[in-house]
């Protein structure tokens, strides 16, 4: 069985690690690496980027393709799934309904995600959906993208960034903190370290994965040696070393698309 994953870069791999080394399959990981980070461009063009990169996944004949990122399924989910609908794809969203259900009386959620996940329709339509707009203190953290893709960041100023867009938030009124990108649970260290230790941090990849087993089963899909491939759209090696140091897997078989 072949499953694919897809990000702008490393964050799928919050994902990804929690699966890799549980079910045996041959899985493809491709980083759209030359065009991150996403949260910040236009949608349009974004677009564009994904239903290149997922047409790549569908053309090499995965069984389930993850889309590992939270801005690439808020505008293209749907439009994915009409497209290619005899193909398992399986999108990400901020685990807004879990932490609403295990929400606090009078409590509030903060959802942190990038600046397109936060003004997309998706996400808006789900707290109204749930009813607890006036419950909710968005906050757009792009720039834990670029942190993360360029690895060598510094920790105090990572801290010090997350402070400084946290500030204006009564954190001592949270209950829950949603990470609704994948590239944040990267730096969920330096979160709970600037936030209150009874606001309980979440993301969505522990549903994502019970999706793709239960797909496995649906699918009577079968188990086989586990290889992993690294598609790339960009050369680079500071990415293969961050993708082998954050993935504990030093055997990968790298390819740039052309
Ligand atoms: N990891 C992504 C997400 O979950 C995309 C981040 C970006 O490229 O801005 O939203």
């Amino acid at each position: 069985m072949k499953i694919g994953f897809f990000d702008s870069g490393l964050g799928g791999l919050s994902v990804f690690n929690k699966i890799v080394n549980d079910v045996s399959a041959c899985y493809i990981y491709l980083a759209d690496n030359k065009n991150t980070p996403y949260g910040i461009k236009r949608k349009n063009e974004v677009l564009k980027y994904v239903e290149e990169n997922i047409k790549i996944l569908v053309e090499l004949k995965c069984d389930i393709i993850v889309i590992a990122c939270n801005t690439a399924t808020s505008i293209a989910i749907n439009h994915l799934r009409e497209l290619y609908k005899d193909i398992c794809i399986i999108g990400t969203e901020p685990a807004i309904k879990l932490a609403a259900n295990d929400r606090v009386e009078n409590k509030e959620i903060i959802v942190s995600a990038t600046t397109m996940t936060l003004r997309e329709e998706k996400l808006n339509d789900l707290i109204k959906k749930l009813n607890i707009e006036n419950k909710i203190k968005k906050v757009a953290l792009d720039k834990l993208v670029e942190y993360a893709e360029n690895g060598n960041y510094d920790e105090n100023e990572v801290k010090e960034y997350l402070k400084d867009k946290l500030k204006n938030i009564n954190l001592n009124n949270c209950s829950h903190f949603v990470l609704g990108c994948t590239h944040f649970p990267l730096f969920e260290k330096e979160i709970k370290e600037v936030i209150p230790n009874n606001i309980k941090v979440i993301d969505g990849s522990t549903g994502i994965i019970n999706n793709v087993k239960r797909k496995i089963k649906e699918n009577n899909l079968e188990e086989n040696k586990t290889t992993v491939k690294l598609l790339l759209t960009k050369e680079s090696n500071i990415f293969v070393n961050n993708f082998k140091r954050i993935s504990k897997i030093s055997d990968i078989d790298v390819s740039v698309i052309k």
